[in-house]
């Protein structure tokens, strides 16, 4: 091989490294992004929503944790959720006190956060608390349905994913698609 060869394989070979190394600092870097549909939601909903959720039966404080409008209202001059300043949030300071009476979950509740969930937590708000596009559950994302072209045109937006009438009564009690 002569020289001119050997160095033009070397330049190939540099270039292919700093990609993929570049490729993977971006990967780090999304990781490192607090998201709040992956980070955030599944703890509160796993150790908040019994009680400060969607259902009145079980809620508790008068707060509602899945409603952005209701963590960041002002309770008593202090939210739950203050965006940008976590020592003033009752969310932090309700995890980080040493106080039983304070602490949530409560500990009779047999619920608990780790230290990890819980800087998580305090990340997100520090860094602003991002709901992203959708606060409350972001629904999962169906695949498409495998529709015949034929049912679609003849019945169009009366017919659910299954090809079933939706506005059969039988289909109303049953799940929606
Ligand atoms: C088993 C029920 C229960 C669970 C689970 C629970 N809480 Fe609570 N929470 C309460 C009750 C009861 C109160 C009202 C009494 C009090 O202030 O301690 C309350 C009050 C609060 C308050 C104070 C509201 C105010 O107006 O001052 C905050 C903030 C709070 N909870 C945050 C949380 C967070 C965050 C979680 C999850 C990590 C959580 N709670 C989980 C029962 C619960």
């Amino acid at each position: 091989m002569d020289l001119n060869k050997k160095r033009h394989r070397k330049r190939t070979i540099r270039a292919h490294v700093w990609g993929a190394l570049t490729t993977l600092s971006m990967m780090v870097s999304q990781a490192d992004e607090i998201s709040f549909a992956r980070d955030i939601l599944p703890i509160l909903s796993d150790n908040c929503f019994y009680c400060h959720g969607p259902d009145a039966n079980h809620r508790e404080g008068d707060l509602r944790l899945d409603q952005k409008e209701d963590a960041l209202a002002s309770r008593d001059g202090k939210a739950a959720i203050q965006p940008g300043n976590p020592e003033e949030s009752l969310v932090v300071q309700r995890l980080r006190t040493q106080d039983p009476d304070d602490l949530m979950p409560p500990p009779d509740s047999n619920k608990a956060l780790t230290e990890e969930e819980i800087d998580k937590l305090e990340q997100w708000i520090t860094s602003g608390a991002d709901w992203g596009r959708h606060w409350s559950f972001e629904p999962p994302v169906r695949p498409p349905c495998p529709l015949t072209p034929g049912i679609l045109s003849m019945h169009s937006s009366n017919v659910d994913c299954n090809g079933k009438d939706t506005h059969s009564p039988s289909h109303r009690r049953g799940t929606l698609c």
